[in-house]
Order: structure tokens, then sequence, then C-alpha cells
């Protein structure tokens, strides 16, 4: 859905482009610099718009400097949170990069919380042992954002541009990406090599821990250039966001380290409820604590449950980003139970990526939550996403380099997808998805809101980054929705009520769905094994 040839107002050129500028697209951009390339990045919005800075828990990683912890844990953790559809070896390669990366990540300037000379662990839903790195208290994205956009200060970096569409030469490869400026404005980039970085979809449903950015523009960029996606009906609900009463767009995150640190899950009554569900009890897996949140809200009629933090010492100075949403919604925590309810919060799946960043399109990679390479299963481990940002944000600049130096069409066509795509209003795609793709789906409710979908959409050639994103979050809600009801089972984040069981005909198949003719998206029938 491109602008035409003749449409374009500029066009510039680099080694490398960059869609994104959160941890994974700043850390590539950055080792890209310094392995030579040009590189240009590219962001629709302010450079520090993005998901990474609202992250909050922190970055899980074994250091190595602590007894009773082993990167073998981390990866048990991983596996058994992710519902048997982990790649293990992409969950091991990860999670054994970690340590490094965060090396490097201080190195380039951001700042842990320390504690007796060390720097302080806490704990998460899911992990074993207390090995969850923090900055700021619960402001670990932010700083991580500053340290690297401080760090990147001396890069080419385009804001108020949104990625439209990669480009492909004769062959196939990708040889750019188009893009419209806050204007609407075209230009393209020419690269042989193009990162999507660009985060999730959260902006699928109306109440979300993700910012007005997350629309899922780079999965359907992918979709469009060729690429196939997977594990997208595993959409990941946090199970504690601050209720302050019906609302939609990004609410505040309460993370789950609260809970890590001694706080714990009461319903109306008073009473507890994840004992007995769960062996962890409130540091079960996040599938499980938001499956268990939605179940006693619908039980007792409530529109939220409680997070009971008043014996939690020092809760304004550990958790300074949770205490000031709280308080401006006139909660104060050290003395009263948070109101929570489970929101939107990441996509385990995306991209079909290898570690490297690879897609099936030459010369297209991706990295972070915008790419599916394994490591979250049916359900992602809190605070792996970070994580596999920095990893895999340094690994497929390494990959970049190798395919450069590979022999390339010296064609210098350019092949444009076709610019008319389906676009339906935001609101009507919204509140589809929230009422009948949620957690809790069955086949009449998909079926529902597919059709609701459907009958809202119109084709169209977007002019602008409002109707970029609208395209994009129509072809993620067909998406979602098709893999949703293929899915017949309930494994990790996709909770079917009327297959409530995981079946083992499903154990370790994910399902990729690519673009027909027309289009749309369908469901291969094949069984997943890496890079498709
Ligand atoms: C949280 O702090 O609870 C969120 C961390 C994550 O999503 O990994």
């Amino acid at each position: 859905m491109t602008a035409h040839a003749a449409d374009r107002l500029w066009e510039a050129s680099a080694d490398l482009v960059v869609v994104g500028t959160g941890v994974a697209g700043l850390t590539a951009a950055l080792d890209a610099a310094e392995a030579g390339l040009r590189v240009v990045v590219v962001t629709k919005d302010a450079a520090d718009e993005g998901s990474t800075r609202w992250a909050q828990g922190g970055v899980a990683v074994v250091l190595g400097d602590l007894a009773g912890d082993s990167v073998e844990a981390h990866i048990a953790d991983t596996l058994a949170a992710g519902g048997g559809l982990n790649d293990e070896a992409a969950v091991a390669a990860i999670i054994r990069g970690g340590p490094a990366a965060v090396r490097r990540l201080r190195e380039r300037g951001a700042s842990f919380d320390a504690r007796g000379g060390r720097l302080d662990r806490t704990r998460e839903g899911g992990h074993s042992a207390f090995r969850v790195v923090h900055a700021g208290g619960d402001a670990t994205g932010a700083e991580v954002e500053r340290a690297l956009l401080a760090a990147a200060s001396g890069l080419a970096l385009l804001t108020g541009h949104v990625a439209v569409d990669a480009v492909r030469d004769a062959s196939g490869r990708a040889a750019g990406l188009s893009v419209l400026d806050d204007a609407g404005r075209p230009g393209l980039l020419r690269a042989p090599a193009v990162l999507l970085a660009s985060g999730g979809y959260g902006q699928l449903y109306a109440s979300t821990t993700n910012p007005g950015t997350s629309t899922g523009d780079g999965v359907a960029l992918a979709l469009r250039a060729g690429a196939t996606a997977a594990d997208l009906e595993f959409v990941q609900f946090h199970p504690t966001v601050l209720y302050t009463g019906p609302a939609v767009g990004r609410r505040p995150l309460v993370t789950e380290a609260v809970r890590g640190e001694g706080a714990v899950l009461r319903d109306r009554t008073g009473t507890r409820f994840m004992t007995g569900v769960h062996p962890l009890a409130d540091l079960a897996p996040r599938d499980v604590v938001a499956a268990a949140i939605t179940r006693r809200m619908a039980e007792t009629g409530a529109d939220a449950v409680y997070l009971d933090a008043t014996g939690l010492p020092g809760f304004a100075k550990r958790f300074p980003t949770v205490f000031a949403s709280c308080r401006e919604a006139g909660v104060d925590p050290r003395r009263e139970p948070i109101p929570v309810t489970p929101a939107a919060h990441y996509a385990c799946g995306g991209v079909v990526a290898d570690v490297d960043g690879r897609t099936s399109v030459p010369g297209l990679y991706a990295a972070g939550e915008v790419a599916r390479t394994g490591l979250h299963g049916a359900n992602r481990l809190a605070s792996n996403s970070l994580l596999e940002g920095l990893v895999t944000g340094e690994r497929v600049v390494r990959a970049v380099v190798a395919d450069l130096g590979t022999p390339r069409s010296a064609s210098s066509e350019l092949v444009l997808p076709a610019p008319a795509v389906g676009v339906a209003d935001r609101g009507v795609v919204q509140r589809a998805m929230s009422a009948f793709a949620g957690i809790g789906r069955d086949a009449a409710g998909l079926a529902v809101a597919s059709d609701v979908v459907e009958a809202a959409t119109q084709p169209a050639t977007p002019i602008d980054r409002a109707g970029v994103e609208d395209a994009a979050l129509t072809l993620l809600a067909q998406a979602v929705l098709a893999a949703a009801g293929t899915r017949r089972e309930t494994r990790g984040c996709h909770v079917r009520t009327d297959f409530p069981e995981r079946d083992d005909v499903w154990q370790r198949s994910s399902l990729p769905i690519s673009l027909d003719a027309s289009g749309r998206p369908v469901i291969g029938t094949d069984v997943l094994a890496g890079v498709a």
C-alpha cells in the first residue's frame, strides 16, 4: 500500500533502516553504527514514545553473582510459562545471551538499582528466583530508553515518519522502506536491509498497557511484504492495571514486582483467591493470574479485584511510578488495596524470525516484540521482553553484516505492494476485539467479531499515519481472529471457554499466517519449526 513511485517526495539511502526506537531498534542501530554501517532509524512519533519506556518490572537475567539461581532455572521457568510452544533453541540462545547484553547496556550508560554492593533483584510471576534487575524502582524501561537514546544521539534519526511498506527488488528481496511524514508526504529509504523493531499491537484492544504507537504496523508491513507471522492468538493480558472505572486507551500498569515483593490479590470480599489455583499462588505465570482474575470478577460480579500491598514497607520509594498513578486516581496503596483488572499487554507472537532476526523475506529482519522468535511460546515470562530486545538487537546486526556480504540482484527496479488495503474504524475493531477476543473466547464470539470487522472494512489507500495504523489494526484483527478461531484448545494466553483444556494435538504447533493474493490472512497447515 505504498505511494506510487511518482508521488515520492524524497529518496535517501542507507545500509540498514531500523523501524522503531525501543530497546531492540536502538540496540541494533548502535551496534550497526559501531560496525561501520550507514544506519537510519525511523519512528512515527517522538523517539521515546514506544513501549520500552513504559516497562516497569525490569530485565530478567542471571548474572551469576547470586547463589540459588542459574541460567538453566531461567530457561526452565521460560519453558514452563510458555505452555509447550517455545522454541527451545531460541530460548537457550536468548537467555544465555542475557548477561553479556545487560553488561553492554550498562556500559552504554544504563543505571540499575543496587543494594549491598550488587544489583538489586526482584521477582515476578512464573520466576522461581529473584532475578529481575530494575531501575528507578519501577521505571526500568524509562531508564533503558534514556540510556540508549543518549548513546544514539549521533545517529540519523527520522522522527514523525510512519513506515508504510517494505519495497522489494525484482528478486523479492527487501530493498528499502517507504514512509509518510506527519503531513502525509511520502519518501523512500533505499537499503539492502530493513529491520522491523516496531513493537506490538496492544491497541487492538480498548484497554491496554501499551502506548498509542502499538498498532501492529510492523507485523502488517511484514505480512504485506510476503513474510510469515505466527502465534498471533497469544495476546498476553497483564493481570494488574489500575482500575479507575470504564476507560479506553493506555492504562497505568501495576508491575508484577509488587506481587514479587509480597502483595496479594483479594476479591471484593477481601478473600485471597490465587491460593489453590497454582503452586506459585499470586506469583503464578501471568496467563494463569489474568485468567483467575477474570473468573473471579465474573463470579463476584465486580469490575475489579484488589491488590493488597498494605504490608509492603517503603512502597512509595520502591514503586514510585505505580505510587504516582495510584495517588492520581485517589488511591493510597500504603493504606488500601489497589483496584486492578487485566488489560492487553504483550504480543507473544509476531513476524516469524530466527534469533538473528532473519524473516522469510531476504533483507527483512525483525527483533523485539514485533518478532516471533519462539522465546515466549504461548505466554511470555515476565521481564523476558527487554531481555529479548537487547539480545536479538545485537544478534541481528551480526546477521545483517554477514548477509550484506552475500551477492545480491543488481537490479534497482523496485516492486511496490498494491496501494489499496482494507481499513476499518479503529473504535469498531477495538470494541469487537475487547468483547470477543480477550481473555475467554469462543467460536460464536469470534465469529461475531469477524463479522463486525468484515462489515466495517472498506478498501482504502492510507494517506497518513492514522490510515496506516488503522490498516494495520484491521489486518491484525483479521489475523488474530482467524488464529484464535482455528486453535480449538486453551493454552497460555489463549483461553477458549468452549475448549477449556489443553489439547496435545496442538502441542508444539504454531499457526503460521501469511496473506493470500487478495491480501487476506490465511493460516497455513504446517507445523512451524523455526523460520518458515
Ligand atoms: C511488569 O512490570 O509487571 C511488566 C513486566 C513485563 O511485562 O515483562
